[in-house]
């Protein structure tokens, strides 16, 4: 999704633009743009570009052409009107002197830019953004107000969801950033300061960053940052220190981020995993609801989108067994409109890797509404989901920059793996022998990884053998299944090939009949008490002409390779631990099958990192 950053301060403002927006280039966009205020002649100068930021980089020679210390810049990732020049932002007033980069989609903007056309004013773009900048202007003529107050007016008539950064030539040497919905945090500095959709694109300047609130605003100058509350009233923020280095948002020698996140899954396992277990115990130091209320829950909600939905899928299956209390996993963009039951007494998780994603945060409130407790899962700190839920997990992977999520799920799986071992016992559910295999697993589980990681030459050759197929099916039974998911979205986001994921006993139903001579299926057959069940299955689909990936653990992998036409392993180990060992082969399976098919791993087409739009 869109990416902003902005500068104000000593240097020159667009080379430090230019930078910012490369950190934000993982989000996805399809055209870039500056502007930079040059105090002394109170010049506005606007570049845009449509395609790679490389292309605007280059025009305005790494920013040097463009002169001025305070500036913003976007990546766009178009919503409103196609990619083009004209659509990218940031977009301006008529004069040309009120320069806005947006994230996020103004839903009234069609209703305001037909008021502002009959007051004469004439539209460059088919943006909703434009409307921002042109009723600023309008306030700014008609009222006669200063440009804080024409800024306040029109967030009183904007509906939707939105980041703003706003510049004007009259007023150079300021930015004003506006929040609701949308994220964005400001940079503190020495001397300057910084606004940005994420941190990657300021982390190089400084760590200490300001969380707007949703429909809070601030005025950045070089001297000082002042908040303001919705009404306008100066406002005190507390100032958060960032504790990410820098180069773990590098690719530090690695082809691809994703490749270096797969690969850094064991640290970041540690990192989630150690800090919660003391002496063979789960021990959730952060964790506060209470446990009369725990004790009290009839009913859990999983509630996220894409691959953090399918954590939760894996984890129903999970909590269910240990907790035997009801888990319905919902898919976020469809929870607020099914009229959810939700009571005091139904726990929702919301599961979001990013904290950002809109759909995730529209569940969470909807959840607030109707009564419940929200408890989220969430990497990035300080994300608005993560400051809006009643207890967060964080689950510090680290930043996570490729697009096609790796690290980010398998540290969601550990959390919620351990938040399972932990209520089990807290409710009485869970046996004292399946409480400490489970807690020793999750301990193994990070050495476990490195083997899998070690053994990546034999999925890079199944990848050789399988990368020209079109079409490619996951089956697997209960966590299987549920696994199956993941590496099936993980197939199609970065390979473009189709692929499908099917509960194994739901193939006969119907879409088996899409078997035929040579189709690719991946069977997964990891799950011990279901293995037989597995191997039939794979008869099933081999009987009709399939050609037949089969995964499974080292003890089974003899038997799996009389059915399969090949077999890749991973080490055995207790139940709970099986997904996140599994699908590390499903990530670098995808992984290769791209890189051999010539594929943007880590942007792939029309995909977004973080998505902030409905
Ligand atoms: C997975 O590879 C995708 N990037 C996507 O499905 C992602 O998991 C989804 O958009 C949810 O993101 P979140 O975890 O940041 O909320």
């Amino acid at each position: 999704m869109c990416g902003i950053v902005g500068y104000v301060g000593r240097e020159q403002a667009a080379p430090i633009l230019l930078e910012g927006l490369s950190r934000l280039e993982y989000r996805g966009y399809d055209s870039a743009g500056v502007a930079v205020c040059s105090a002394g002649e109170g010049r506005l100068e606007v570049a845009k570009a449509k395609g790679r930021l490389k292309i605007l980089s280059d025009m305005l020679h790494g920013g040097a052409d463009i002169s001025g210390t305070t500036g913003i810049g976007h990546t766009r990732w178009a919503t409103h009107g196609a990619p083009s020049d004209v659509n990218s932002h940031p977009q301006v007033s008529r004069s040309g002197r009120i320069a806005v980069v947006h994230n996020g989609i103004i839903e009234n903007y069609a209703e305001l830019k037909a008021f502002l056309k009959e007051q004469g004013i004439p539209f460059a773009s088919e943006t909703d953004t434009e409307v921002v900048a042109q009723l600023i202007e309008y306030f700014l003529e008609t009222d006669k107000v200063g440009l804080l107050e024409a800024v306040g007016r029109v967030l009183r008539r904007i509906e939707g969801a939105y980041a703003l950064g706003i510049v004007s030539a009259d007023v150079p040497g300021q930015i004003i950033a506006v929040r609701k919905d949308s994220p964005l945090i400001l940079g503190q500095g020495q001397d300057f300061h910084m606004l940005a959709s994420d941190v990657t694109a300021i982390i190089q300047h400084t760590r200490d960053v300001i969380y707007l609130e949703d429909g809070e605003l601030a005025v950045l100058t070089t001297e000082g940052i002042q908040c303001y509350s919705q009404l306008m009233v100066p406002i005190e923020k507390k100032v958060s220190h960032v504790d990410w280095e820098i180069d773990a948002a590098e690719k530090g020698g690695y082809e691809h981020f994703m490749f270096k996140e797969i690969m850094e899954q064991p640290d970041a396992l540690r990192r989630a995993i150690s800090p919660r277990i003391a002496e063979g115990q789960v021990v959730l130091e952060d964790f506060h609801l209470d446990e009369a209320y725990l004790k009290s829950l009839e009913k859990i909600y999983i509630v996220a989108c894409g691959s953090s939905y399918h954590v939760g899928m894996v984890e129903k299956y999970i909590f269910e067994r240990l907790l035997r209390i009801p888990v319905e996993v919902a898919l976020a963009s469809e929870f607020r409109y099914m009229e959810p039951i939700v009571t005091q007494r139904t726990l929702v998780v919301v599961i979001s890797q990013s904290g950002e994603t809109l759909d995730s945060m529209a569940a969470l409130r909807e959840a607030k509404r109707l009564g419940a407790k929200v408890l989220s899962v969430v990497n990035v700190v300080g994300s608005s989901i993560a400051r809006e839920s009643d207890q967060v997990l964080y689950t510090w992977a680290g930043p996570e920059i490729a697009v096609a999520t790796t690290k980010g799920y398998s540290t969601q799986l550990a959390v919620l793996d351990l938040l399972a071992l932990y209520l089990g016992r807290l409710l009485g559910t869970v046996s004292q022998e399946t409480y400490d295999q489970g807690v020793a697993a999750l301990e193994a589980l990070p050495e476990q990884m490195e083997r899998v990681l070690e053994r990546r030459e034999d999925i890079q050759y199944y990848a050789s053998q399988y990368f020209n197929h079109n079409s490619v099916f996951f089956i697997g039974r209960n966590l299987d299944y549920a696994m199956g998911l993941e590496g099936s979205l993980k197939l199609k986001e970065i390979s473009y090939i189709h692929s499908e994921a099917y509960a194994s006993g739901e193939l006969k139903h119907g879409t088996i009949s899409l078997i035929e001579e040579g189709t690719l299926v991946i069977a997964l057959g990891t799950c011990g008490r279901l293995f037989d069940k597995a191997m039939s299955n794979v008869a099933e689909v081999r009987s009709r002409g399939a050609d037949v990936l089969a995964l499974t653990t080292e003890s089974r992998q003899e038997d799996m390779a009389h059915a399969a036409s090949g077999v890749i392993t991973i080490p055995d180990a207790a139940e709970i631990a099986l997904p996140s060992l599994g699908v590390v082969p499903l990530q670098l399976f995808a992984y290769y099958v791209a890189l051999m098919r010539g594929c943007d791993i880590d942007k792939p087409r029309n995909l977004a990192k973080s998505v902030t739009v409905e």
